[in-house]
């Protein structure tokens, strides 16, 4: 039996940090962002990232012509959870009305959506579940120092969600995961950390400004990624008997505009069978993938039957890569006009309070 893609939503904030708003609050330029990252804005989300996942839920449910309450699994990837226990999809499965859906979070950072979609597809495959919604959030804002330039330009908010169901066609072309490749390297974890929401160190009323942002090395990372990402795609591709002249499309994490460019041209796959949509999302971590998917399937680049590659790297150092066969269907069979509210703040506004709390570093 095989597990397929039928629905698939996201929710990019309606607010936006452009690299002119960037320029007012670090020592940047629009040029060296563009430039490096391929970013010139990213979300910023004035609520919740349950609010955020809703929305993409919503429309990934639509998409599938499934009610909430046809879900028997729900799964959600995510570094930046509003609360620890319960899970952020238990608390996204009481918000959508998902009765009869069990709920768990995976923690695999910015691979958590590939992570994710090799559970899920697993669960389905074997007959466990039946129909899963896979979502990645971030509200990374949360987590990044808006007064760092190294990181701040990178990172953005969102939520992007599929919906996998069973198929009952096997062998030949019939759609499904043809291969995957799971991978860490936890000697290599320092290049990524964020230090606090854990039990690690002492219990105390104030959060230490120093430990709390996201922390990486840039270069160390950019080179991991690139490699991980490319050799991990290899593996896939050769456990699925195919070679990158197979391959339609690949949905990259968005990193970095010169990390999926590097990765992919490693792989010999030209830039048109390349989903980017970094310049006006920014990094969204285990949202970038379903956000990137999103919008390639909303503007036709993926057909029925196609070979379609995920990729990504992330904190751990985490990487995973799936191919697989898309299904019958690439039009959603309805759609939602839920989004989130409209703020009622500018996008200075919700980052003041992240200002103020990393101030004392620079004082
Ligand atoms: O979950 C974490 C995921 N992290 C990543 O994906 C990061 C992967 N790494 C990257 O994407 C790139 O390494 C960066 C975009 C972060 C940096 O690009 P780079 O080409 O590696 O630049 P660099 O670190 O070599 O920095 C070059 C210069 C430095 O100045 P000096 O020392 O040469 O005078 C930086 O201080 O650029 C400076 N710089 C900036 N200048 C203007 C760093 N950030 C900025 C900035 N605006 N925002």
């Amino acid at each position: 039996m095989g597990a397929v893609i039928t629905g698939w939503g996201k929710c990019r904030p309606p607010l936006s940090l452009t690299n002119a708003d960037l320029e007012s609050l670090v020592d940047t330029d629009d040029e060296w962002i563009l430039e490096r990252t391929g970013i010139s804005a990213r979300g910023i989300c004035h609520l919740e990232t349950t609010d955020m996942a809703e929305v993409a839920a919503r429309h990934a449910l639509a998409a599938a012509g499934l009610a909430a309450t046809d879900l028997d699994l729900i799964v959600m990837a995510t570094v930046s959870p509003e609360i620890s226990c319960p899970s952020n999809a238990c608390v996204l499965q009481e918000r959508l009305g998902a009765v009869n859906a069990g709920a768990f979070d995976l923690n695999a950072a910015c691979s958590g959506f590939v992570y994710g979609l090799s559970t899920a597809t697993s669960l389905v495959s074997s007959g466990v579940a039946q129909r899963v919604l896979l979502v990645g959030v971030e509200k990374l804002h949360f987590l990044i120092d808006y007064r760092d330039r190294n990181t701040c330009v990178l990172f953005g908010d969102g939520a992007g969600a599929v919906i996998i169901e069973n198929d009952p066609r096997s062998g030949g072309d019939a759609p499904g995961v043809l291969g995957v490749d799971l991978g860490a390297d936890g000697v290599a974890g320092s290049t990524m950390v964020i230090p606090t929401l854990g039990t690690r160190g002492e219990l105390s009323a104030d959060r230490d400004p120093a430990q709390h942002r996201l922390h990486f090395e840039g270069q160390a990372v950019f080179k991991i990624a690139v490699k991980g990402m490319s050799e991990s795609v290899q593996r896939a591709l050769q456990r699925a008997g195919l070679t990158s002249d197979d391959v339609d499309v690949v949905v990259p994490h968005q990193a970095n505009e010169r990390i999926i460019r590097a990765a992919t041209r490693r792989l010999g796959v030209d830039d048109d069978r390349v989903v980017v949509n970094i310049e006006t999302h920014g990094n969204t971590s285990a949202a970038s993938v379903p956000m990137a998917l999103c919008d390639a399937v909303t503007d036709g680049r993926i057909s029925p039957g196609d070979v379609v590659v995920f990729t990504a790297f992330g904190g751990g150092v985490t990487w995973g890569s799936v191919v697989l066969r898309w299904g019958d269907r690439v039009t959603p069979i309805t759609t939602s006009d839920v989004e989130l509210p409209a703020p009622t703040v500018d996008v200075y506004e919700v980052l003041a309070e992240n200002r103020a709390f990393f101030q004392p570093l620079y004082d």
